[in-house]
């Protein structure tokens, strides 16, 4: 018997993720997209983007009959108890999340619900938007009937969705009706983690903090790497040497280009902004952007240091996503490093797994050994397990210059060196 009957509205990583662990948990589920192409592509069992195992769950579901897509918004929300908004908050003016999507969601449930719900906020929203939402249903009903809005914000990566969905470090509950809250208790009572109890304010604050100090993290480590680099030190022993500290950590601690994706960037613009706005400024996020978008730069100015000059020199570029296990592109410092060589006159061959890339001007080759046939010096740019296992021997024979720049300080520099590889790491 199913327990719950769950809406999940907007299919994208989050949405489709959610969705399918619910349909473990045993919920009955379904998913709606104003995206008529996202829904098709789900209704067939194929993902509209990467993600390594969901499509093996998106299969098994829809054989049992557990989730279904569709368009009808009308009926999907009847027909629901529960509905999880899982929509973008892209990044707008001055930096603050546009929350239009949210507000369509919201007028759409307020004008066709005709029992009482529970509506769950799983984007990114800027603190307050939970009373907003209440607002908007409120304001699109015909009759007053009963909801409530929890913000339950979403932790998992991209690459590692379905392990961090289903092993989450805490679970965000933060309402301001018990009555919710009970019920929301109760949806994740198999899962083996605090639960954090708040209300929505919080709830809405405790995602951004998260993402923001993530951030922060990454961006002292470039830094340190900067210092290192002067110092004659290696990152990779600092981050060791502070990471065992428990209070410190080890995690995020790797220096490279720097974070990119769908969600720190924004997020943290986002932070600032609603700071902003009650005369607050975050003055550390905003130095951390600094040293985040000018980390690429830095990187590049190492090339050209070590080479004399990049003008006319042909560099293989390995990796366009912004991290390994990802189709996304999305302000990934590679478009950076890409755009400053260009800039420099040099020429760019580039390869990425996964990842396909419209720049005209960058010939984008399938084959690592095609990409790298030739150049002067080799880029990397994402940390893919394909790079890491390149069999470096083969491809030292067919580079023009055995040079390896490697901007995720991924690959085992003692070995390449020995291989005769030349190895410039960040903060190395
Ligand atoms: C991030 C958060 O980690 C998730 O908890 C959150 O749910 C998600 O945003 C979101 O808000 O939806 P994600 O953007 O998928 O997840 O990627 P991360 O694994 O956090 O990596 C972000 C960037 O930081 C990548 O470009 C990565 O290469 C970079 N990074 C990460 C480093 O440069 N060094 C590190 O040590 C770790």
């Amino acid at each position: 018997m199913w327990r719950l009957k769950i809406l999940v509205i907007g299919t994208g990583y989050v949405g489709t993720t959610t969705a399918l662990v619910f349909c473990e948990l045993g919920h009955k589920v379904t998913g709606i997209d104003i995206d008529g192409n996202k829904i098709n592509f789900l209704k067939s069992g194929k993902l509209h983007f990467y993600e390594k195992g969901l499509d093996v769950l998106l299969q098994k579901h829809l054989t049992n009959h557990n989730i279904s897509f569709t368009n009808d918004t009308k009926k999907a929300i009847r027909e629901n108890d529960l509905l999880f908004i899982c929509v973008g908050t892209p990044q707008g003016q001055d930096g603050e999340a546009d929350l239009q999507y949210i507000k369509n969601v919201s007028e759409e449930i307020g004008k066709n619900m005709d029992r009482y719900k529970v509506i769950v906020d799983k984007s990114t929203v800027p603190v307050g938007t939970a009373e907003l939402v209440i607002k908007w249903i409120k304001d699109n009903q015909t009759e007053p009937i009963p909801f409530d809005v929890v913000s339950n914000p979403e932790f998992l990566r991209e690459g590692s969705a379905l392990n961090d969905a289903f092993h989450p470090d805490r679970i965000v509950i933060g309402s301001f009706s018990k009555k919710a809250e009970d019920i929301m208790i109760d949806l994740y009572k198999d899962f083996q983690c605090p639960i954090v109890v708040t209300d929505s304010k919080a709830a809405e604050l405790i995602k951004y903090a998260a993402n923001s100090f993530l951030a922060l993290k990454i961006s002292y480590i470039n830094e340190m790497a900067r210092l290192c680099e002067t110092l004659k030190i290696d990152i990779t022993d600092i981050s060791e040497g502070i990471g065992f500290d428990k209070r410190i950590g080890k995690q995020f601690l790797n220096a490279g280009l720097g974070y990119g994706g769908s969600c720190f960037p924004k997020d943290v613009n986002a932070l600032i902004s609603m700071a902003k706005k009650h005369d607050k400024s975050l003055s550390i996020l905003e130095s951390a952007i600094k040293v985040n978008e000018s980390q690429p730069n830095f990187f590049i100015q190492k090339i050209k240091e070590f080479l004399g000059e990049v003008s006319g020199k042909r560099f293989a570029v390995l990796g366009l996503t912004f991290k390994e296990n990802t189709d996304d592109t999305r302000e990934s410092p590679s478009h950076k490093v890409i755009r400053l060589l260009l800039d420099e006159n040099a020429k760019v061959r580039l390869h990425d797994p996964v990842a396909k890339q419209t720049n005209k001007e960058v010939p984008h080759f399938e084959e690592v050994m095609e990409t790298v046939a030739g150049t002067d010096g080799i880029i990397i740019c994402t940390e893919w397990s394909e790079y890491k296992n390149l069999d470096w021997n083969k491809v030292k024979d067919v580079v023009k210059t055995p040079i390896i720049f490697d901007g995720r300080n991924c690959l085992n520099s003692a070995e390449l060196i020995k291989l005769g590889f030349i190895y410039k790491g960040i903060g190395k």
